[in-house]
């Protein structure tokens, strides 16, 4: 009979510390049972006498820890085994450059911007089509709309035969997310860092998918790429090797030394999302959380939100009020109450509540009350 495993251990103290509800878009709270379980290994990692900062990347033990995590991914996401699972470090950003010097390959890239991050891709793409490295192609964007809307597809204006064709998942600034994979010929590559983990895809519709990890995968130093074997193999002549992802894919994301400790508790966040009955079961809560947050905007004249109904962030929910002069006043008191990191990106204004895996139904019923408090006092 297997047990199922749970984070706590003998040693795990009972009582929870004092944590406060932190709505920061990234770096974004950890499960505090992830992070009590972290405290407890910190000093001695399961009896070896260091601490897991301080062991060899090629040690056995840190080995074992980097391969369960990745079968963990694998299980949680449904991972094919024709897609390569690399933990490498310089952020999402820098996968905006990794992605043409990888993919373009004297061809044509495809982009959609639907937001602050998709414009910073293809910016990053354009200077290596400036340098001759291929072409990129602006399928649309939502600019007119100041990114609160996606152009309708007829719209869109897709190439024959791209390379690849890159967008953002969810839009973290903005608040706006694209739930249906868009329909084209090209591989799909998807920046996922503010959606991954948080309701169930299919793995398979992508070419390739990467996630910065200080959202919904533990702390900030890594990067996840998820690519499928065929996209492997194309880099320029100018791609850097650390970038390469054949190269990092035949050095097992090991080519020099890796985010140890951001990629151990990575690990022990896939534990925790198993424990809480997998990316399924946590998509139900994801959808409550933001299903009442986005009611209480909605049923109000005080609060609005202005993205397009049906790409409403689940992950990030912006919010203004109706009148702006009291935002100082709704973040001063909002922090007061304890709850934390609600001012809204300086490029939106306003405030945001970021609602990630970790942040519990009953934080965002705190955050609720404490709005319609606020419009009482206010309103
Ligand atoms: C959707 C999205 N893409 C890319 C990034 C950039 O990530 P990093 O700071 O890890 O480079 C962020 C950061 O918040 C993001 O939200």
């Amino acid at each position: 009979m297997t047990t199922k495993p749970t984070m706590a251990t003998e040693a795990t103290p009972k009582v929870a510390p004092h944590r406060l509800p932190n709505f920061s878009a990234g770096p974004a709270t950890i499960p505090t049972e992830v992070l009590m379980r972290a405290q407890e290994e910190l000093l001695d990692w399961q009896g070896s006498g260091m601490s897991i900062m301080e062991m060899s990347h090629r040690s056995k033990d840190y080995v074992a820890v980097t391969q369960k995590a990745e079968t963990k991914l694998r299980t949680l996401m449904e991972i094919p085994d024709n897609y390569k699972v690399l933990f490498l470090q310089g952020g999402a950003s820098l996968q905006f450059s990794a992605i043409p010097l990888n993919l373009l390959n004297s061809g044509r890239g495809d982009y959609l911007t639907t937001g602050a991050w998709s414009s910073k891709a293809i910016k990053e793409a354009q200077r290596y089509s400036a340098l001759g490295l291929g072409e990129i192609n602006l399928v649309a964007t939502g600019k007119d709309s100041n990114f609160t809307d996606v152009p309708a597809q007829s719209d869109w204006n897709i190439s024959d035969d791209a390379a690849y064709f890159h967008y953002c998942a969810n839009e973290t600034i903005h608040g706006l997310q694209i739930f249906e994979p868009p329909q084209v010929n090209a591989p799909l590559i998807v920046d996922m860092s503010s959606s991954i983990l948080s309701q169930p895809i299919d793995v398979s519709k992508f070419g390739m998918i990467y996630a910065g990890a200080q959202k919904n995968i533990g702390p900030a130093g890594l990067v996840i790429v998820i690519i499928r074997d065929d996209l492997l193999g194309q880099a320029s002549e100018w791609c850097p090797m650390l970038l390469n992802y054949e190269h990092q894919a035949e050095k097992e994301s090991m080519s020099n030394t890796p985010a140890t400790y951001s990629w151990y508790l990575a690990g022990l966040v896939f534990d925790w999302l198993e424990e809480q009955g997998g990316i399924a079961a946590i998509g139900e809560i994801n959808q409550q959380k933001a299903a009442l947050l986005y009611e209480t905007i909605d049923n109000s004249a005080f609060y609005s939100n202005p993205v397009a109904h049906k790409h409403r962030s689940i992950m990030n929910v912006p919010f203004t009020l109706a009148d702006s002069s009291l935002d100082k006043v709704f973040l001063e008191q909002s922090e007061k109450a304890g709850l934390l990191n609600l001012k809204g990106h300086r490029d939106v204004g306003g405030m945001r509540a970021s609602i990630y895996n970790a942040i519990p139904l009953e934080w965002v019923q705190l955050l609720v009350d404490f709005m319609k408090d606020f419009e009482k006092q206010h309103g």
